[in-house]
C-alpha cells in the first residue's frame, strides 16, 4: 500500500548546502511502528547556500557572535530559502506540489547542547517551517529533535532508525557512517543503535579555509589531497585521540560547539614545536579516521560492510585512513564504499530520513530509535504546519 511522496530538506553542520530528497513510502499492511516501511528515493538535488545566507548562518551558530536579532533573521531568511528552493525544484522535475503529502524540514542546528553537556539540555534548530509551508502550499513537518530531548534523549542522531529502514534487508554485518561535519554510525548488530562517534569534517574544513593558500575552487580539501602531502604528527595525534567525548560511552551526541578551532588550539599549543600546516590537515585526517573506526569497532566487532554516506565520502585519502584504521583493528575483509555502491545517492540519504520522519509524524508513528537517543521511551516526533 502507497503511503505517500515526501520531501526532506537538510542543512547539516558543514553549513554547505540545502540537500534534498523526494522519496515514496510503502508498505503492504499500511502504516505501522516497526521500521521496515519500503522506502524509495526517487529523486535528490543539492542546492549550495548563497554566501551571504552561510555567512549569517555561522555566525549564529557560535555563541559569542549569535544575537537574538541575528537569530530571528537567519530563522526567516533559511526558511524563504528553503521553500523557494523546493518549489523551483518540484516545478523543474515536474511533480506537483498536490501531490506531496508532507515535508521534513530538519532546520539549520544552531546549538546542540545534549544532556550530559549542560545542566539545562536544549537543541535549536531554525528555518522557519511557516514561510516553508507558506511558500510551497505543501504541509511541512519540523522541531524534530525536541521532543525526544523533553523525553531525556540526545535529540540525535536520528538518522539509525531510518538506515535500518533503507539498509536493513541488505546481508552482512552492516554498520552505516555519516560523515557530515560531525560523523555517526548506525550500528546494525546485537547493538543496534547509532551515535556521533566525532567530528568528520569539521576540524578538515576549518582548518583548510584558515590555511590553505591555494585558491582553490572548493572550501574543502577535495579528496582529501592536501591532507595526503603532509604527514601525521603523532604527539599532536596522541593528544588529541586523548579527548574525552571520545571515551564516553553512547547514547552521545556533539556537534561544532565542541569540535572546533577552540577546542584545537590547545592541543596545538601544548605539541612542541611548530607544525607545518599540511601535517597539521593530515593528523585530523587520521584522527577522524580512528576516531571513526573505533566507534565502528567497538559497536560491530564482526563489522563487514561500511556504507559511507555525506560529503566525507567524496573525501578519498579519509576513506583510505579509515580503510587502513580498520585494517589495522583485524577488520582485513571489511568492505567500506561510498551508498552510491548500493545504489543509494550519499548525498540524499540525510535529507530522505527528514522525509520519513515527516512520514512518519504524518500517520502518528515514533519517529525516534531509542537505544541511539537515550530517551525514555518511542515517541511521535516533530509539529505540522499547515500548507
Ligand atoms: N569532493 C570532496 N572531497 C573532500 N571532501 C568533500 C568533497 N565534497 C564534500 N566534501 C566534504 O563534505 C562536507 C559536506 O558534507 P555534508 O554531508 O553536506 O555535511 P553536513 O551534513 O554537515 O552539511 C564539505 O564541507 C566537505 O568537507
Ligand atoms: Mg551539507
Amino acid at each position: 500500500m502507497k503511503l505517500g511522496s515526501f520531501v526532506g530538506c537538510m542543512t547539516g553542520t558543514s553549513v554547505d548546502a540545502l540537500d534534498l530528497a523526494l522519496i515514496d513510502v510503502s508498505h503492504p499492511n499500511g502504516p505501522e511502528s516497526s521500521f521496515n516501511e519500503e522506502v524509495t528515493v526517487t529523486r535528490a538535488h543539492t542546492v549550495p547556500l548563497p554566501e551571504s545566507l552561510r555567512d549569517a548562518l555561522l555566525a549564529c551558530g557560535q555563541p559569542d557572535r549569535s544575537s537574538v536579532d541575528l537569530l530571528g533573521r537567519c530563522d526567516r531568511l533559511l526558511g524563504e530559502f528553503i521553500g523557494e528552493s523546493i518549489t523551483r525544484w518540484l516545478h523543474a522535475i515536474d511533480v506537483e506540489p498536490t501531490s506531496v503529502t508532507a515535508i521534513g524540514s530538519h532546520g539549520q542546528t544552531v546549538r546542540h547542547r545534549p544532556p550530559g553537556s549542560v545542566d539545562q539540555p536544549f537543541t535549536l534548530q531554525i528555518g522557519d517551517p511557516n514561510c516553508i509551508a507558506e511558500l510551497t502550499g505543501i504541509d511541512t513537518i519540523a522541531d524534530f529533535r525536541r521532543r525526544d530531548m523533553a523525553a531525556d534523549g540526545q535529540g540525535a542522531p536520528l538518522a539509525p532508525a531510518f538506515h535500518r529502514v533503507l539498509f536493513g534487508k541488505l546481508d552482512g554485518h552492516l554498520c552505516i557512517l555519516n560523515i557530515g561535519g560531525i560523523s555517526n554510525i548506525s550500528p546494525f548488530g546485537d547493538h543496534h543503535g547509532g551515535f556521533d562517534v566525532g567530528p568528520g569534517n569539521c576540524l578538515m574544513d576549518e582548518w583548510y579555509a584558515a590555511h590553505h593558500t591555494d585558491d582553490g575552487a572548493e572550501r574543502y580539501d577535495a579528496s582529501g589531497a592536501w591532507a595526503a602531502s603532509g604527514n601525521v604528527h603523532d604527539a599532536l595525534l596522541a593528544s588529541l585521540l586523548k579527548d574525552p567525548y571520545l571515551a564516553l560511552n553512547p547514547p552521545k551526541s556533539t556537534g561544532r560547539e565542541y569540535f572546533n578551532r577552540a577546542w584545537l588550539n590547545p592541543h596545538l599549543e601544548q605539541t612542541a614545536g611548530e607544525i607545518a600546516k599540511q601535517d597539521v590537515q593530515a593528523t585530523l585526517a587520521e584522527f577522524t579516521a580512528i576516531t571513526i573506526a573505533d566507534g565502528i569497532r567497538k559497536s560491530l566487532p564482526d563489522v563487514s560492510h561500511v556504507p559511507v554516506c555525506g560529503g566525507g565520502r567524496l573525501n578519498t585519502h579519509l576513506l583510505q585512513r579509515l580503510v587502513s584504521a580498520l585494517h589495522a583493528r583485524g577488520h582485513d575483509h571489511c568492505v567500506v564504499k561510498p551508498t552510491e555502491h548500493w545504489g543509494i545517492d550519499g548525498d540524499a540519504v540525510e535529507a530522505a530520513a527528514f522525509a520519513w520522519l515527516a512520514y512518519r509524524r504524518h500517520y502518528l508513528l515514533p519517529g525516534n530509535m531509542t537505544e541511539a537517543t537515550g530517551a525514555k521511551g518511542p515517541r511521535v516526533l516533530g509539529a505540522i504546519y499547515p500548507g
